[in-house]
């Protein structure tokens, strides 16, 4: 049946489908929150419902719309490698859009990167860099930060800095230890005995967002470089432009031995994902013809994603979106940064490019209704902005990580002036609000945290709520 007659037939039926056959539980948390929108369409930096009401996007796809969606360049590049009948995967045999791709991104990055290996998304790209990693130093253990998320496969979650995310799935892989982010004591403790084989480093950490001093990153390469550890650089986030530059690491001019990206690479069409690493690294690995297909996996590079990429990148450059990204960052933080006075419950604005976050506490001279909402679940109040931006001003948003009220967002990075005037605008009107701790705004939000315990205590488990926000990775 022609997809478009299939979608007809069913519209209307996706959450009731989407609980029956893949995530109950994920259908009842967007019901709670209300978020269970009937999605129609998306373009560029907007969603829109089935009644055509336009949001705004402020996720991203968790960061992976950077060039907008449904980007009219990376489809046609999509249509074009369908029409050419392109090789695809020969497996024993070589195709010509992985080499064109991998040259594309080489030439994008730091000189200190001269191979490529394709994977299917972020996290396959980090267990690359663990694996790889391991074989090219003889060394098995990996130094991450506090609070880093690197995925959800078994070695990047071993590499993971908050329990919540790992928590239920061990074991996890020994030979891993963290340090706090942006310590450059502690990492030096951790890797003078030379035997560490990765550190691993998000250059701003997407949880949080946390962003480091300026000597921390290029004094972590040193400190690897002194101790014959591979300086391993998670961009999968922070990737393609969201800073303000191509890569986050051109803010300090690093030349890291491994370098991870994926999200963005695409246009968010296609899973696609990659390592960069330095020829020493693949040297060492790949030293022989029986150790030629030592990493892989079937699907990497597959020419979809790899046509996608090399669209997405002549889009970025097309467009200036790093460039896009570094004003329209700087333009939220100039809107933004006067609500720190304006309103008390505002602890901070902060930002680099188009990863922007704001940060919630209590007010000065305490709010029993703020304590209320602590008690149930810190960071109750950052969903209590998330949840009215969503339904009255049209606006997606996120509350970022544990443990924190904070609201993050990854906008494409196609994100207009007057898309930034709607959301400030909207955020002041919300806060407004919110800052007075309504009652019925109070209720909601503890309804709606409380609302796994009973289906815990159905299975006679502990009632220990799973955090709402934790289930979002950005
Ligand atoms: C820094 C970082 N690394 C790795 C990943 C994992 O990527 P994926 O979700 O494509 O597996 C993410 C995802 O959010 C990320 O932010």
């Amino acid at each position: 049946m022609p997809l478009r007659e299939l979608l007809d037939e069913h519209r209307g039926e996706e959450l009731d489908l989407y609980a029956r056959t893949i995530n109950p539980q994920f259908v009842r948390l967007l019901r709670t929150i209300g978020f269970d929108r009937r999605w129609a369409r998306a373009e560029g930096a907007y969603l829109y419902d089935a009644d055509g009401t336009r949001f705004l996007d402020l996720l991203g796809g968790f960061g992976m719309y950077n060039v907008g969606r449904n980007n009219p360049r990376v489809r046609a590049a999509l249509v074009e490698a369908l029409e050419l009948e392109t090789p695809g995967k020969v497996q024993l045999g070589i195709s010509p859009l992985p080499g064109l791709l991998a040259s594309a991104l080489l030439e994008r990055a730091p000189s200190s990167l001269g191979r490529v290996l394709f994977t299917s998304s972020g996290t396959e790209a980090v267990e690359a860099a663990l694996k790889l990693g391991r074989a090219a130093t003889g060394r098995s253990k990996v130094v991450s930060c506090e609070h880093g998320f690197h995925g959800l496969t078994l070695g990047s979650l071993s590499a993971a800095g908050d329990a919540a995310f790992s928590a239920r799935f061990g074991p996890l892989l020994p030979g891993f230890s963290r340090v706090p982010f942006d310590d450059l004591d502690a990492l030096e403790e951790a890797l003078r005995g030379e035997d560490v084989a990765v550190f691993i480093v998000e250059p701003v950490q997407g949880h949080g967002p946390q962003f480091p001093h300026d000597h921390y990153l290029a004094g972590a390469q040193e400190l690897c470089r002194r101790y014959g550890t591979l300086f391993c650089v998670d961009e999968v986030q922070t990737g393609f432009g969201r800073t303000g530059r191509m890569f986050a690491l051109d803010h300090w001019g690093l030349e890291p031995d491994l370098l991870t990206v994926a999200k963005s690479l695409s246009g968010g069409y296609v899973p696609v994902g990659a390592l960069l690493m330095s020829t020493t690294v693949y040297d060492a690995v790949f030293d022989s013809l029986e150790h030629s297909v030592s990493h892989g996996s079937t699907f990497a590079p597959n020419d979809l994603a790899m046509a996608a990429g090399l669209a997405t990148l002549d889009e970025l450059d097309a467009q200036h979106l790093s460039e896009r990204a570094a004003r329209m960052g700087e333009l939220l933080l100039e809107r933004t940064l006067p609500l720190v006075e304006r309103y008390e419950v505002v602890k901070g604005v902060r930002g680099l490019g188009l990863i922007w976050a704001i940060e919630f506490e209590e007010p000065a001279g305490g709010s029993r209704s703020w304590r209320m909402l602590e008690r149930v679940q810190t960071g109750l109040f950052a969903q209590l902005v998330v949840v009215p931006l969503f339904s009255d001003h049209k606006i997606l948003s996120q509350v970022s990580g544990h443990d924190s009220n904070v609201i993050k967002i990854l906008p494409p990075l196609v994100l207009s002036e007057n898309d930034v005037d709607w959301f400030v605008e909207a955020l002041e009107a919300t806060l407004a609000r919110a800052e007075k701790l309504p009652r019925a705004m109070v209720r909601f939000a503890i309804r709606a945290a409380r609302a796994n315990v009973p289906s815990r205590a159905k299975r006679g488990e502990k009632p220990a709520p799973r955090k709402m926000r934790s289930i979002f990775r950005g």
